[in-house]
């Protein structure tokens, strides 16, 4: 049954806002948002939201800094319409690097961001595979941080041979290995990664790759580097070169492609949280995520409306 919601897509990834808005029952409600001559953003919502429960969805992926001003445009044209509630299912959430100083001259930009959200009124999020789960900290407002391990397990087992490893390519990742390879049955193997001024420098491997297959696992894929890294380290540890590739969010920004596009990788799993800009490469599986949030959305609005 259609929720009682308007669901509006700011225009980072608008076929996940419609696959959501499917698995509701609603329709995408109709916004105009644009940008004037110097580069500010213009939105203006397509009908009333008075006393409405509104579902915005945008990942703020790159250009990041423009998808994340479309949303807080967006939520703050629902604000001064006097919506009832305003949940943002951010898919992806830009910026969840920076959790944390390095130095003190830093800042911390996921809890800048978490302030903007809330400050325009983003009265609950719904989010998924964060890069650190400390961000769910930065919120006042009820989080829900969901996982696209069960879509992207079930999605891969049959293309994972019998007796095949996983590997976190940094110790950042290691509990996430750990859960994937709970989920799938399989050892885990831990590779050590440092940055160097030209990229990254795997240092060590902990753990036997010796002839076996391996699923090598990120959080993310930006540039490639990381992974592209850790599938040559790998092989020249003696692992099988037909590595299967899994990253909940596919950013591939350039050259990622080139850098991915290597023998050694066999295959690349990542869901639609990002509208990817590799369409029709070859090795690219891209895994379907809406009705993960389609369902937290209905569980939240449910439970609203019971209480
Ligand atoms: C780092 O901590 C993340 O988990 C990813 O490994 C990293 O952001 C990937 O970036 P790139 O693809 O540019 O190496």
């Amino acid at each position: 049954m259609g929720l009682d919601i308007i669901l509006f897509s700011g225009r980072a990834n608008p076929p996940l806002a419609t696959s959501i808005a499917h698995e509701l029952g609603v329709p995408v409600a109709r916004c105009d948002i644009d940008r004037f001559a110097d580069g500010e953003t213009s939105v203006r919502l397509g009908g009333d939201v008075t006393g409405r429960d509104v579902v915005l969805v945008q990942p703020t992926s790159p250009p990041v800094n423009d998808h994340l001003v479309e949303l807080l445009a967006l939520a703050d044209a629902c604000r001064r319409g006097v919506a009832a509630r305003i949940t943002a299912v951010i898919p992806y959430y830009g910026y969840a690097r920076s959790d944390k100083r390095h130095n003190e001259l830093e800042p911390i930009m996921g809890r800048v961001v978490a302030d903007l959200l809330q400050t325009v009124g983003i009265s609950h999020l719904v989010t998924m595979d964060l890069h650190t789960e400390q961000i769910e900290g930065f919120f006042r407002a009820p989080v829900d941080s969901l996982t696209a391990m069960e879509p992207l397990c079930t999605a891969m087992r049959a293309e994972l041979p019998r007796d095949f490893v996983v590997v976190a390519p940094d110790a950042g990742r290691a509990a996430l290995a750990a859960r994937y390879a709970q989920c799938l049955g399989a050892e885990v193997v831990v590779l050590h990664k440092r940055r160097t001024r030209e990229g990254v420098e795997m240092v060590r491997v902990v753990g036997e790759v010796a002839g076996r297959p391996c699923l090598l696992i990120d959080d993310m894929i930006s540039t490639g580097g990381t992974i592209a890294q850790a599938a040559k380290t790998l092989v020249e540890r003696g692992a099988l070169p037909s590595i299967v590739v899994v990253a909940t969010h596919g950013l591939f920004i350039p050259p990622a492609r080139e850098r991915l596009d290597m023998p050694e990788i066999k295959s690349v799993y990542v869901t639609d949280t990002i509208a990817t800009p590799l369409g029709g490469w070859n090795k690219l599986r891209v895994v379907p995520v809406g009705a993960v949030f389609a369902h937290a959305v209905r569980r939240y609005i449910e439970r609203l409306h019971r209480g």
